[in-house]
């Protein structure tokens, strides 16, 4: 069995980096709520459980808790901020409301020797966030470090393996958190670090074969990442038993639909099916302007082709597959506090959707839900993907579909095509593209007077959108040097016919959003 590290979720912000920053060691770690039965957790035999932060007082009542015998199963425990409170609380310590909050960069001064603070410096910076603080350390521990305005920024229990700090290591601002996780990982849990992605693709692989037989399996191949590296597994598994239904709605960027259906035809052994329905699609969309109108026709449009097409090929005895990961999975104990909470829809985004009642299947599998992003590009570039998709950008289900403002028509579709693939073309000649998250170029409807050789010309405006970011929820517009820039307009207006402007997008996301639509 993988030996691996619980990441117990109190609804702190950070619970992910968590786990990633576990996994960066190559020990497994996987994050379940707070609301998790105990009995669940005591078959799993972790290395080491971590309990994240959250935005809650201990004291109050209605606040996420736990089991107090989760402290006495002899598992080794990391508590981080909250979960810092919470264990001194459990163990019969006091949390109140601290004179003095911290927030932001603090130094920390260790007090005592820890096994945790193996190769850390005496006085370091740690990332601080907490209006309440440990005001009484419970019997049995003992304060390893503190700061000016924090008297136990940092305690442990070394004979139960409890262990617990007031400050974030997990984020970068915290000087040596990468070197504490460490030291909790191997020097408290002695956790082997024997987790790498060689070993996630053979034991996948195996199970996968296992588990499918000699049965059929389907899978939605988008041509993104992770239903492309599920593809590479899965025909890795089964070959021919794997057939990949590839959706072509028209709406994707110049060659696109032929490069997806080449790389995996070439690539892999399994049988690909491509459904070109982007005369159907411009068909449902003739004369619709509004961009939620246009989303939900190509999302509904989407699933009825889609379905369809499994529907014609399982028959009650197939496995239906889908490129899920992780993140997508993850139950996260934010909000169980919070009653319900409506967040105003911004824009309908399509992924996968639910599966229709009328389609039967033997079972889903989803052989990339263990994994972060970053995790299934190595499981990708090792099963020998191209790393135009391992690499690619994201890039919206309704595809150009929300890039073209106004109407939707064939003819505004190549133009956009062109004009992306200049921007795409020279971003990496000029090796830009690792500086940004996603570039594009947005058909904004709006036409201009231009002047070419002695003539009027009256064509349409091309926008270039680049934005950096970390998670997509906020994004900055990118800073690309004037002279990139400058080259690509003239490109732009020199070989694409129907073009003869263009504009730089200056909006960072709030107020708004990567798309334009
Ligand atoms: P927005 O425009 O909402 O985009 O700021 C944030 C990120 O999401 C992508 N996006 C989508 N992804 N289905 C998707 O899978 C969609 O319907 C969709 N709409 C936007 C967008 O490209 C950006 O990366």
């Amino acid at each position: 069995m993988k030996e691996s590290i619980l990441v117990l979720d109190f609804g702190g912000q950070y619970n992910q980096l968590i786990a990633r920053r576990v996994r960066e060691n190559n020990v497994y770690a996987e994050i379940l709520p707070y609301t998790t039965p105990i009995e669940q957790i005591k078959q799993k035999n972790y290395k080491g459980i971590i309990f994240t932060g959250g935005p809650n007082s201990v004291y109050d009542m209605s606040s996420p808790h736990y089991p107090k015998e989760i402290l006495s199963l002899g598992v080794p425990i990391l508590g981080i901020c909250y979960g810092c409170q919470l264990m001194a609380w459990m163990a019969g310590g006091a949390v109140e409301t601290a004179p003095v909050s911290e927030y932001g960069k603090i130094e920390l001064k260790i007090k005592k020797e820890s096994i945790l603070f193996d190769g850390v410096d005496d006085k370091s910076t740690v990332w601080m966030s907490h209006t309440d603080f440990i005001s009484r350390v419970p019997d049995g521990f003992e304060v390893t470090a503190l700061t000016y305005d924090c008297p136990c920024a940092a305690m442990e229990n070394r004979e139960r393996k409890l262990y617990a700090v007031q400050f974030h290591p997990e984020v970068t601002h915290t000087a040596f958190g990468k070197e504490m996780l460490k030291n909790f990982i191997f020097g408290v849990c002695g956790c082997k670090g024997d987790w790498v992605m060689d070993s996630f693709i053979d034991e996948t692989v195996n199970s996968l074969k296992e588990k499918i037989g000699d049965k059929q399996v389907i899978l939605g191949l988008s041509g993104g990442v992770d239903s492309s590296v599920a593809a590479g597994l899965l025909s890795r598994a089964v070959g021919k038993q794997l057939t990949c239904v590839f959706v072509d709605q028209g709406l994707m960027r110049k060659d696109e639909g032929d490069f997806v259906e080449q790389t995996f035809t070439k690539l892999f052994d399994m049988d690909f099916v491509r459904v070109n329905c982007g005369d159907v699609f411009l068909e449902k969309l003739k004369g619709v302007t509004d961009p939620e109108a246009k989303r939900k026709i190509i999302s509904e449009e989407f699933y009825k082709v889609f379905w369809d097409e499994i529907k014609s090929r399982a028959k009650g005895d197939a496995f239906f597959a889908q490129g899920t990961i992780y993140p997508d999975r993850i139950e996260s104990g934010k909000g169980a506090t919070d009653g319900e909470s409506q967040t105003s829809v911004i824009k309908t985004h399509h992924n996968m959707g639910k599966i229709p009642d009328d389609v039967e299947f033997l079972g889903v599998i989803e052989p990339l839900g263990d994994l972060f992003k970053d995790e299934v590009r190595k499981v990708g570039e090792k099963l020998g993907i191209p790393k135009e998709l391992v690499w690619r950008q994201p890039f919206p289900g309704p595809g150009l579909g929300v890039r073209i403002i106004g109407e939707i028509t064939k003819e505004k579709i190549e133009i956009l095509q062109n004009a992306d693939f200049v921007l795409r073309d020279e971003m990496a000649k000029n090796g830009y593209e690792k500086n940004l998250s996603q570039f594009f170029c947005v058909f904004t409807g709006s036409k201009a007077v231009g002047v070419m050789g002695d003539h009027r010309t009256y064509e349409n405006v091309i926008a270039i959108r680049a934005v950096t970011t970390d998670d997509f929820m906020t994004a900055d517009w990118a800073r690309i040097p004037f002279d990139i820039l400058a080259k690509v307009s003239n490109r732009i207006t020199n070989e694409v016919a129907g073009v003869n402007r263009i504009v730089y997008d200056i909006t960072s996301k709030p107020p708004g959003t990567v798309e334009w639509e």
